[in-house]
């Protein structure tokens, strides 16, 4: 039954959509493999909501329970265009072969499509991501040129594959650690700054800037600082688009973010958590600088703070030990493998371990976030949603929310607040799970 309130007016998804992708690697390129190879047949959309998933609505004995892309009106997969840039002018076939995630077959399925999709030249500096060193970049005389550069790159785009609409989803590699700081304040100061090439604004605050001036969504899935500064929330305010980051939610973490709040459902104690990775992509060799890995540290540190709230629960979580550790180990390529360590205690305080070992695929986890940030971030830029979209912060590890709040980690009430934010758009009753009703 439909609520009193009608929900949202949303725009139809009609026409094109143009994704756009600062960094064209290892997810970035295994996206649209994947995006591709689903819409030829090869493959189902495994691991993505807008895809597979259902919702929900009304009471459990309505029997409603529609899958998510027809609930919501979200753009096809036919609908996806691809452009991006990147610091190496590989096309994504070569780049997607370098990455080593997929294998010969899909690779020469693919080929004929992937080839045409070639990278624009990239806004790069090295004293940022220290480890690369890539020849396909831009020449300016300013940050803001390079700015406006960025800005005519996604117009030529649009254009020539007559777009309808542009979302951007940062999948270059992440850069070294920033604060906000003055520069950052407000849009004024960081436009003065791009001018003034501040060394404080990034290459990723360049494309940020670029996407949200013209309204277009920007998601970061790096833990880069990129545009969580009160001069991108405040452009991204005032020129409606939506924005959201930091860091996509994949292997280690997305494991802590399942199971913590397990464990604090059931009030066990924990001493300790010690996380390791080794992981030999490019990603990997990338976190190997340690301005780099401080901030993917970061990042990593504060999921299980804000999970299991210390200061709530000084006797059972007060002195954890929190470590987390990535080591660059080439022989492993994107077949990533994270170890856990969890010293918990229970009853009488008696202590227990549980040992995770994952492994992984690290762009095959993110190619499907990647793709249900594009799809739902479109989602709210045609619903009228613009600034911070906390009810997507199920895909990060670091989500962005209001100055003030502390962010929600735990995966299970990420994914009701998503769900009930995609049920009030459509004017549906929100589901509380209280039940009482069926034992009146
Ligand atoms: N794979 C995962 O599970 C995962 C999870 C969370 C976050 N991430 C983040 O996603 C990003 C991409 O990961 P990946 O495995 O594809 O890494 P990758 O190294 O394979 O790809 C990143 C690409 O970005 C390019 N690049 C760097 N700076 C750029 C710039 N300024 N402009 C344009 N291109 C630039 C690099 O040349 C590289 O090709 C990384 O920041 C990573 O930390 C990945």
């Amino acid at each position: 039954m439909k609520s009193a309130e009608k929900g949202r007016e949303i725009r139809p998804a009609s026409g094109k959509l143009g994704v756009l992708l600062p960094g064209m690697g290892a997810v970035a390129t295994t996206f649209i493999a994947g995006v591709e190879a689903i819409r030829s047949g090869l493959t189902r959309p495994v691991g993505s909501l807008t895809q597979m998933g259902t919702i929900r609505l009304g009471k459990r004995t309505d029997n409603r329970c529609p899958r998510i892309d027809e609930f919501v009106p979200l753009a096809p997969l036919s609908a996806l265009e691809f452009g991006g840039w990147d610091i190496y002018e590989d096309n994504t076939y070569e780049a997607a072969k370098n990455a080593g995630v997929l294998n010969n077959e899909h690779l020469a399925a693919l080929k004929p499509f992937m080839e045409k999709v070639k990278p624009w030249p990239a806004v790069f500096d090295p004293q940022y991501v220290k480890k690369l060193h890539g020849t396909h970049v831009k020449k300016g005389s300013s940050k803001k040129d390079l700015a406006e550069q960025v800005e005519a790159d996604i117009l030529r785009f649009k254009k020539e594959k007559g777009l309808d609409r542009l979302v951007m989803v940062w999948c270059g590699s992440t850069e070294v650690y920033r604060e906000a700081g003055e520069v950052h304040s407000t849009i004024e100061k960081f436009e003065k700054g791009l001018a003034e090439s501040h060394p404080d604004i990034l290459p990723s605050m360049i494309y940020a800037y670029a996407a949200i001036k013209n309204g277009i969504p920007y998601a970061n899935g790096a833990p880069n600082l990129s545009a969580d500064f009160p001069a991108l929330l405040d452009l991204a305010k005032k020129t409606g688009a939506p924005i959201g980051g930091k860091d996509f939610k994949t292997g280690q973490t997305l494991m802590k973010t399942i199971l913590a709040p397990g464990f604090k459902a059931r009030l066990l104690g924990m001493n300790g958590w010690y996380s390791t990775n080794i992981l030999g992509n490019r990603d990997g060799e990338v976190l190997d600088d340690p301005e780099s890995f401080k901030t993917k540290e970061v990042s990593k540190l504060g999921v299980l703070e804000h999970i299991l709230q210390p200061q709530l629960y000084p006797d059972l979580y007060g002195k954890i030990h929190h470590v987390v550790r990535i080591n660059y180990y080439p022989p492993r390529g994107d077949n990533k493998e994270g170890w856990d360590n969890i010293d918990i205690f229970g009853w009488m305080g008696y202590p227990m371990q549980i040992k995770v070992d994952f492994l992984c695929r690290d762009s095959i986890l993110a190619a499907p976030i990647v793709l249900d940030l594009a799809i739902f971030f479109d989602l709210a830029s045609r619903a009228g949603m613009s600034g911070i979209q906390e009810w997507l912060s199920f895909y990060f590890k670091s989500p962005q929310c209001a100055p003030g709040l502390y962010p929600e980690h735990d995966l299970f009430i990420q994914l009701m607040k998503l769900k009930n934010t995609l049920r009030h758009l459509r004017g549906e009753d929100l589901i509380t799970h209280l039940g009482l009703e069926y034992y009146d």
